[in-house]
């Protein structure tokens, strides 16, 4: 049987993913696999189980409404959709959401808004930054191996190095309709700009015009111990691209901008996005978090103090360990011992656990990631 998957797998399905454990129940902080064996996830589906597998909230609010409405389009009103709008303005400080199905679509939503109200068209993006693989999303995504075979892409981006305020001084000029930053880079391994790096961004967008726009597609949602990363640093971002964390794992994505920036009738659409199910999971996922979050800077620390030994750096349950070629092996020797972690970009790994994850968890988690990293 579990062969089988793996054959039909092999068979009829892309082989754009290298992959060996096959997940088939979660529950909490928990997994488990086809062969009957328990993990801590300190992967959890990369930050995005925030609110823990199947946590009993957000299972109630996707199974009350699909039995009402799963679909309707927004051709009509949808269900839970501006009540979501609501919570999100709320939490973000900024003034209209819309939404999308994923990040990278969030993010091509931003590229859109940024060019149609600045009328520009160029963006500045930063080195090892990640915001996702449509031809748009990739366009301002720096990663040259998965970006290049796609070239030429739209919309044209000018990379600087990831805390480089003179680079972005100079990068920026009168054609500049955004600039997108992540508060922390998580795809690159959990890298954490200087102090007065978003500062700095909104300081030079205010000068040139262009907008300042937060990708808190993997920080955002209590990640780091606040709502939203750009909290730790007072600033205020243009617009804010949300997803991952945001749902608990039903897929959906939005982007939130200050007072005056919006789409216009027909300027922007899409399907699915919003749909009354995803917005459900959305309330419910805000409402558990909403409980959790204080805790999370503390649960990060457990983490830090655990592992201080080798180097971690990060901000709430966000952390990075800087590893090196042996990555690949620490993640398997984790896997052997019940605790699943992430290598993400070169040679770091990267713990992103559910924000409930326990202190126990977090215990045993430590004693696995420590003996692995030896
Ligand atoms: C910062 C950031 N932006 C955008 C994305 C793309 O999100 P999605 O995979 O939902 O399209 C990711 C995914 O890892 C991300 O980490």
């Amino acid at each position: 049987m579990e062969q089988d998957s793996r054959e039909l797998d092999a068979r009829y399905y892309m082989p754009a993913f290298s992959r060996t454990i096959k997940i088939v129940r979660g529950e909490g902080s928990r997994v488990w696999d086809d062969r009957g064996r328990e993990y801590i996830d300190c992967v959890a589906g990369i930050a995005v189980c925030s609110t823990g597998h199947c946590h009993p909230k957000v299972v109630r609010a996707i199974c009350d409404q699909a039995r009402q409405l799963i679909h309707c389009s927004n051709l009509y009103y949808v269900p839970n959709q501006a009540e979501l709008a609501e919570r999100l303005v709320e939490i973000t400080g900024l003034a209209k959401a819309f939404f999308s199905n994923s990040g990278a679509e969030a993010n091509e939503g931003a590229i859109k808004l940024a060019r149609i109200r600045t009328g520009r068209n160029k963006f500045v993006a930063f080195t090892h930054g990640f915001h996702g693989r449509t031809c748009g999303s990739l366009a301002i995504t720096h990663k040259p191996a998965i970006r290049e075979p796609f070239e030429p892409l739209s919309p044209p981006c000018t990379f600087v190095d990831y805390g480089d305020l003179d680079a972005l001084a100079e990068a920026v000029d009168e054609d500049t309709a955004g600039v997108f930053v992540e508060p922390i880079q998580g795809e690159a391994g959990v890298l954490i700009p200087p102090d007065g790096f978003l500062q700095g961004i909104r300081e030079i967008c205010d000068d040139s015009g262009a907008l300042m726009i937060v990708d808190e597609v993997q920080t955002g949602m209590g990640r780091t111990g606040r709502w939203f990363a750009f909290q730790h640093t007072g600033v205020t971002p243009d617009i804010v691209t949300i997803a991952k964390g945001l749902a608990s794992g039903f897929p959906i994505g939005a982007l939130v901008a200050r007072e005056g920036l919006e789409f216009r009738k027909g300027e922007h659409g899409s399907t699915f996005a919003g749909g009354p199910v995803a917005c459900a999971a959305a309330l419910a996922t805000i409402g558990v978090i909403e409980g959790v979050l204080p805790e999370v800077p503390r649960k990060g620390e457990i983490f830090m103090k655990g592992l201080a030994a080798h180097n971690p750096r990060g901000r709430g349950l966000m952390i990075g360990i800087p590893v090196g070629d042996r990555c690949p092996e620490v993640q398997q020797t984790c896997a052997e011992n019940g605790v699943l972690v992430n290598c993400a970009a070169d040679g770091n790994l990267r713990l992103i656990p559910p924000l409930v994850i326990t202190d126990e968890e977090i215990e045993t988690a430590v004693g696995v990631i420590d003996a692995a990293l030896g």
